[in-house]
């Protein structure tokens, strides 16, 4: 799971670490660069599908001409902060070994052989015409430097592999540039390099797997920022993979409800989440041979899924991400989903906190919200209040923060015990206690 991210010149942040837990919120008031971080998130998640530099920030185009992959939001222009020529973004990622279900079905770790790697790499975007460059890459295997891989670029148009075994034991390798692409997809490369230089056979299979297991982690980031439109689309059957707006939405669900485990947790939740408009789903099959859903309400009507609320499509969506992976583990992901509470009554949010809650303990999947909602804020179990980060800016200075709610001050804690997060965040004081602190200091 992702454990941090850390941003540096990269958008409207100077330096900012973000903490995440398996449910992470992210306030803060409007442009205090909580979508920045989901781009950040993207750009790693670009990484991992292969592309160069320019694909992931620009856009890649398939063979055949369509749109593979819209680039990072604002284009590689603006990417830096204030004009600085890098950005650089760093992730640390932590590997519990195996999971086991307890009594009550969640999940606990087994083994405590875990470790995390750190992956940074840092880029020069190019702007004005310039292709984007790679000036640094490095990937840790744990922090006290078991193994280090530096990928950094000399003048003389070389890259360098500097590998290192432990803080002192150091190899240094010189292959030809192409400081378009980060190392980590390159595999051929690597593979070349490792049977042309003299490394130890251990040490290129622990690099090797290490890279797949960041890739792998980096593959499984999603981004949701859900459209009813496009969730009321019917689409093709087998379709399994919930599209960033929603698409697909009809037959991801009809695959989950083929395994009657799931169909019955589905439901669970659709009937306490939409007690009037949805105690049941069929699957029909449209005139163009696509899957349309087919809600049941609770006096027997039926609803196509094209009639549907706008509230109710966001519901079935988020359902439909949270049961979207067997509960045969591990199977890793991540959602990152703007502006949660989005199209939904107060008195359902409760059960979609509790829903979210839930699922993040019985599976692997790690989930990252946005949200204005002081409602929502109000309804956080102890455990995901300290995943609760802030973003924000101060008067006079030109970057923004984040800050962990509980990490604001020593009596945030016994401040939110008495008064509630919720009343704190309506009232400004987040915003206000950072400018305070500031001008303390
Ligand atoms: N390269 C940049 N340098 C400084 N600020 C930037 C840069 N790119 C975007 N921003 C700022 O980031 C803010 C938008 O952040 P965003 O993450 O969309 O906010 P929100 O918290 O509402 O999701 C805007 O104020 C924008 O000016
Ligand atoms: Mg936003």
């Amino acid at each position: 799971m992702l454990k941090k991210i850390r941003l540096e010149r990269f958008k409207n942040f100077k330096e900012a670490e973000l903490t995440l837990g398996n449910f992470t919120i992210l306030v803060g008031t409007n442009a205090t660069g909580k979508s920045n971080i989901g781009d950040a998130l993207r750009f790693l998640h670009g990484i991992s599908r292969g592309y160069n530099l320019a694909e992931i920030l620009g856009e890649k185009w398939g063979q055949g001409g369509f749109l593979e992959w819209e680039g990072i939001r604002g284009g590689k222009q603006n990417i830096t902060f204030q004009n600085f020529p890098t950005f650089a973004i760093e992730v640390t990622l932590y590997f519990p070994e195996e999971f086991e279900c307890d009594e009550a079905g969640n999940l606990i770790v087994k083994t405590q052989d875990k470790y995390e790697l750190i992956y940074r790499i840092e880029v020069n975007p190019g702007i004005n015409g310039k292709l984007p460059k790679l000036v640094e890459e490095s990937l840790y295997y744990q922090k006290s430097l078991k193994l280090k891989i530096e990928n950094l670029p000399n003048n003389s148009g070389k890259m360098l592999l500097q590998i290192y075994e432990d803080s002192e034991t150091k190899k240094i390798i010189e292959f030809p540039t192409k400081a378009d692409k980060p190392l980590l997809i390159d595999s051929d490369l690597i593979n070349n390099i490792f049977s042309e230089n003299e490394i130890n056979k251990s040490i290129s299979h622990d690099i090797d797997f290490y890279i797949n297991e960041v890739l792998d982690e980096l593959s499984h980031l999603q981004f949701l920022d859900l459209f009813p439109d496009a969730m009321r689309r019917p689409s093709n059957p087998g379709q399994n993979i919930l599209g960033d707006r929603g698409e697909n939405l009809s037959s991801v669900l009809q695959g989950i409800c083929q395994d009657q485990n799931l169909k019955i947790g589905v439901l669970e939740w659709l009937k306490a989440l939409t007690p009037m408009d949805a105690t049941d789903l069929e699957f029909v099959t449209d005139i163009t041979g696509k899957i349309l859903l087919v809600l049941i309400e609770a006096n027997g009507q039926k609803i196509p899924i094209i009639s549907a609320s706008d509230g109710t499509l966001r519901f079935l969506a988020i359902i439909a991400a949270l049961f979207n992976e067997s509960d045969d583990l591990p199977n890793f992901s991540c959602y990152f989903l703007e502006e949660l509470d989005n199209g939904l009554h107060p008195t359902r949010l409760h059960l979609l906190i509790e829903l979210i809650e839930t699922r993040v303990k019985q599976t692997n999947l790690q989930i990252i919200v946005t949200t204005h909602s002081s409602q929502l804020l109000r309804l956080l179990s102890y455990e995901t209040l300290q995943n609760t980060s802030l973003t924000y800016r101060l008067e006079n200075q030109p970057d923004a923060k984040i800050k962990r709610i509980f990490d604001i001050s020593p009596e945030t804690e016994t401040l939110i015990k008495e008064q509630s997060l919720a009343r704190l965040h309506e009232s400004g004081w987040l915003e206000n206690i950072m400018e305070f602190s500031q001008e303390d200091e």
